[in-house]
């Protein structure tokens, strides 16, 4: 019988299924046609991701631990609403609330960092420590949006600094990203909700011109929304996270993808090989792309 050949991928689902990868099942040499360096190339990152256990050096939490620095973001304030509850506030001052986010729209980074840092436009303006702009590199082909700033970022005034932060940055190095190239991480909110509850209809209304700037102005290829809110924000829906995850969406033309917000996932480790799998899709659609193509091939060289 002839020798079976398995591809980085087969290996990477087996070893993701914890499946010892047998002796001899060598992976076979990829033929270096532009196309197949391509493919080969976001094979490898791939595989490279299911090699690496992102959690391994995470202790993750049970799911009655309280968590001080984390926010829980389950208390599901706003589940089950309507996507115009959820976005659009009251009536009143709605005039203004739209030249406030024309106006937001026209910044430059120093004037929306400035503006962010001095934003009073809801009572989170009041109860934080630290606005949080952003974390990473600008312009970064990939963009990350989490929920909001827990009581670690709300104190350093930087995002994902937390236990969350440390499991996304595993997530980051398994796809072969970093926050200090290619990746940028911003929030919904940029202040951090008290008790880290979930974020309000008027809160998410108020804030959301912030992050649209953000992505105007880093022209991101990609977006990876981690979370609910992150995803029903960006996509304008109220969509269950499950509904979203799997199949590519869309924020303008960019291409959107929806995995679980790393604190959950701290709760819930075996939704692990979901978020992997959801990875991955995201590294083949920005490979998919025409300058991700270029990118994934000069990674290789
Ligand atoms: N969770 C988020 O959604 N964002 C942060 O910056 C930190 C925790």
């Amino acid at each position: 019988m002839a020798n079976k050949i398995l591809t980085p991928a087969q290996i990477a689902y087996l070893q993701l299924l914890d499946v010892p990868v047998p002796e001899g099942l060598a992976t076979r040499a990829l033929p270096a046609t532009l196309q197949q360096k391509e493919a080969a190339a976001t094979r490898k990152r791939s595989a490279d991701l299911s090699s690496v256990d992102f959690m391994a050096d995470i202790p993750v939490l049970s799911a009655e631990a309280p968590l001080a620095e984390e926010p829980s973001r389950h208390n599901d304030l706003t589940k089950g609403k309507s996507s115009s509850e959820i976005l659009v506030p009251p009536s009143p001052g709605e005039s203004s609330q739209q030249e406030r986010a024309e106006r937001i729209s026209r910044m430059d980074w120093p004037l929306l960092e400035a503006s962010i840092h001095a934003c009073r436009a809801c009572s989170l303006g009041e109860s934080r420590q630290h606005a949080v702009v952003g974390a990473g590199t600008r312009p970064g082909p990939w963009l990350f949006v989490g929920e909001a700033p827990g009581a670690e970022e709300d104190r350093r005034g930087e995002a994902f600094v937390g236990r969350g932060g440390q499991l996304l940055d595993a997530m980051l190095g398994a796809m072969g990203l970093s926050r200090q190239e290619q990746v940028y991480i911003a929030n919904v909110l940029k202040c951090r909700p008290p008790q880290n509850r979930d974020p309000l209809g008027p809160e998410v209304h108020a804030c959301l011109p912030f992050l649209q700037r953000q992505i105007a102005l880093l022209q991101p290829r990609i977006i990876v929304a981690l979370g609910r809110f992150a995803a029903q924000s960006l996509l304008q829906n109220a969509e269950p996270l499950a509904n979203l995850r799997g199949t590519v969406q869309r924020y303008d033309s960019i291409p959107l993808i929806v995995t679980y917000h790393p604190a959950y996932l701290l709760r819930n480790p075996i939704e692990k090989r979901k978020v992997w799998e959801d990875l991955k899709l995201a590294l083949q659609t920005y490979a998919d792309l025409p300058q991700g193509r270029e990118a994934s091939a000069s990674a290789t060289e």
